[in-house]
């Protein structure tokens, strides 16, 4: 076999890299395709996701003396590096095992009169369906509600695009994320008042050095190759050194420069074929994986339209999650594990061990499966044949 499906992909062009090299100011010509996109007032660049939730909690703090931060507890770990960098207190709730993302009545309980933000997480490409209501029964708290839409671009509830719901929204382009650019991060919001703060608090930040700038537009041409399965297989041994797990414990915050941003206007303009593929392919695996005993698979509320950036499946026999991993990994499949802990085993944040037990029991079971384009209908078949067999059939081969 002389491929393997990486568990994050998307086509770059290598004409499209070329030519942006030519696009001396596409920071702001993205920003507008960015509104156009999400449908907001106000875009705003930053070189990572994370580095634009800092500049969007740095900006919040000057509204409020509130000192709390909500997170869900299975997310990514590097928002509590964010939040304490801004001197702020993550305070964590319980997911739901229906949609994997926060859990509605548990956040309710963690709200009082220090709660600055809410961060409502779009996990794995999953609108999260509680941020309606929260808007809604928020009421005379004064509290702002943050989207974290990193790995969410292009989910939308009721047709309307995730970061249009909450005060202010933040988007990621790293390497696994829907848009692709190796690195990028962008925020948006609505409201004049926060747009006013944004762009005083961003250009307090410098601008990606010039070496940054030629190393990104040396890694997207690796990337460009590496999302492919056969390069992926060629390539995988080195890649493989790179790939780490650690614990995130400081991250740049830097002014997001021309050629990742003409990058990213390139792709958002063909963006709607890949958001297709990733869309069939999901529904595909979902379809052909429902009904299996020993899964838990996200349910879809309603009105919500997903855009997974990778498919979660929760494997209830916590002994078969490693089995499962190990016998994709051998047909040619990558699939992975995400965040190995909640972020309250990760993180000393004054919480027991045994805290938030929907959060424990997915970061034990959680597989994540590749649905980018490069994901072909064999691959979703054999993906659903292991699965199933591995869980359920005593003789299977892959048992
Ligand atoms: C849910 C979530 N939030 C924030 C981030 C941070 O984005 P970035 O890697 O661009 O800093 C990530 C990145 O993986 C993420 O998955």
């Amino acid at each position: 076999m002389i491929r393997k499906v990486p568990v994050i992909g998307h086509p770059i062009g290598l004409l499209d890299l070329f030519f942006a090299l030519f696009c001396r100011k596409a920071q702001l010509e993205f920003c507008r395709e960015l509104k156009d996109e999400i449908f907001v007032r106000h875009a705003y660049l930053a070189n990572t996701g994370i580095a634009s939730f800092y500049i969007v909690l740095s900006v919040l703090k000057k509204l409020s003396h509130a000192k709390e931060v909500i997170l869900p507890c299975y997310t990514a770990p590097s928002l509590v590096v964010a939040v304490r960098r801004a001197g702020l207190k993550p305070v964590l709730c319980d997911i739901s095992l229906d949609d994997f993302n926060a859990d509605l009545n548990d956040l309710f309980k963690r709200i009082n009169e220090n709660t600055l933000c809410v961060v409502a997480v779009h996990m794995y490409g999953i609108p999260w369906a509680g941020i309606e209501e929260l808007n809604k029964k928020r009421g005379k708290n004064n509290i702002f509600i943050v989207e974290d839409c990193a790995q969410a671009f292009g989910a939308k509830i009721r047709g309307t695009s995730v970061g249009a719901f909450g005060d202010i929204g933040f988007f990621s382009f790293n390497r696994g994320k829907n848009l692709p650019i190796y690195e990028g991060g962008c925020i948006v919001t609505e409201s004049r008042e926060l747009a006013v703060l944004l762009e005083k608090e961003i250009v307090l930040h410098p601008k990606q050095s010039l070496f940054e700038h030629f190393a990104l537009g040396f890694k997207l041409f690796a990337l460009s190759f590496a999302f492919k399965p056969f390069f992926y297989w060629l390539l995988y041994p080195v890649i493989a050194r790179f790939k780490e797990n650690s614990v995130p414990s400081g991250f740049e915050v830097r002014q997001y420069v021309a050629y990742p941003a003409a990058v990213g206007l390139r792709l958002l303009k063909k963006i709607q074929k890949p958001f297709e593929m990733r869309y069939n392919n999901s529904r595909m695996l979902l379809e052909a994986l429902g009904g299996a005993e020993g899964l838990i698979l996200p349910k879809i509320a309603p009105g919500i339209t997903p855009m997974f950036n990778r498919m979660p499946v929760v494997i209830k026999d916590k002994d078969k999650v490693e089995k499962v991993l190990k016998a994709l990994e051998d047909e040619g499949i990558e699939c992975s594990r995400f965040y190995f802990k909640p972020l309250h085993h990760l993180f000393d944040l004054g919480y027991n061990k045994d805290e938030f037990p929907n959060a424990v029991y997915l970061a034990e079971r959680l597989l994540t499966l590749p649905v980018h384009p490069f994901v072909g209908k064999r691959d979703i078949e054999k993906m659903v044949t292991i699965i199933r067999e591995t869980i359920s059939d005593p003789a299977s081969e892959y048992r």
